[in-house]
């Protein structure tokens, strides 16, 4: 197939399953365009998150495509290989869960660990991995980097700790970031925060984001596109002002009249 950019990131009817069971999503299909901003929406169960690690050919279990097709900037990823997947994952596409400042250890300070982080996908020098490190923590805009970097986890809040989180997912410049409700678990100005540096983040990587979240509003605010789902099923999709304005699906509307702000702008 022709490369192109025009999609950084396409799925073509596709079907997930776990094992023998009915698949958990069905038929489902997208494109995303370089620097473009998409937000799945869906009750719980709906299939959100089974589209996310498909993108990175990391389904649990005996989580696996039964059929249709998903392109990184062109290319099929349903033959990769474990080394394929290697290159992909962490550089060109990273994933940034609801609770990625958890993720981070303990008892290694924040420079530490970032620069370790750096050190084992790059052949750099401690010297420029601390470098990078503190650059992308100023791009977070995390304030006092440098006093960060010498920071344990636990002496920052949660707000900072994601967002140290998401600096490293940005370390390598990915073209694909995906997001689960990464701001679900932090309190709503924190939320509101790191909801504006993602955004701001098409400046600093050129990235194209797919973000899961169960905030209508949220998406209504910072979404280009928007793909609602209902049990493994893409019940609508559109841009923005499309499914606030015109939504098609009886259950859209039911999902604006749930959010006040929203209330009446799709009836
Ligand atoms: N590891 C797994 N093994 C078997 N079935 C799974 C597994 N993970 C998810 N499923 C099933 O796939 C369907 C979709 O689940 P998924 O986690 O993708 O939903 P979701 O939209 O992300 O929900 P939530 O909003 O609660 O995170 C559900 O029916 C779920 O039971
Ligand atoms: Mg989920």
């Amino acid at each position: 197939m022709e490369f192109t950019m025009e999609y950084i990131l396409q799925m073509k009817d596709v079907s997930i399953h776990y094992g023998n069971h009915e698949p958990a999503v069905r038929h489902f299909s997208l494109n995303l365009k370089p620097r473009s901003i998409a937000m799945l929406v869906g009750e719980s169960g709906s299939g959100k998150t089974t589209i996310l690690e498909s993108i990175l050919g990391l389904l649990p279990g005996n989580g696996h495509i039964g059929s249709g097709d998903i392109l990184l900037e062109g290319r099929s990823v349903l033959g990769n290989t474990e080394e394929d997947w290697r290159k992909i994952r962490g550089q060109s596409v990273t994933m940034i869960a609801q609770d990625t400042g958890a993720m981070l250890d303990p008892v290694m300070t924040i420079g530490k660990q970032f620069t370790e982080y750096l050190r084992a996908h790059e052949n750099v020098s401690k010297q420029e991995a601390w470098e990078t490190s503190r650059e992308m923590l100023k791009k977070v805009r995390l304030p006092d980097p440098e006093n960060i970097m010498n920071s344990y986890p636990f002496q920052l809040s949660g707000g900072m700790r994601q967002r140290v989180g998401i600096a490293m997912a940005l370390a390598f410049q990915p073209k694909l970031l995906l997001a689960d409700e990464p701001t679900s678990a932090l309190d709503v100005t924190t939320q509101a925060q790191i909801v504006r540096q993602m955004m701001e983040l098409r400046h600093i990587s050129d990235a194209a984001i797919l973000m899961i979240t169960h905030n209508l509003a949220l998406a209504a605010y910072m979404s280009d596109d928007i793909y609602v789902l209902k049990d493994g099923e893409l019940v609508d999709h559109g841009s923005r002002d499309g499914i606030l304005h015109h939504p098609k699906s009886d259950y859209t509307k039911e999902l604006l009249a749930a959010v006040p702000a929203l209330r009446g702008v799709g009836a």
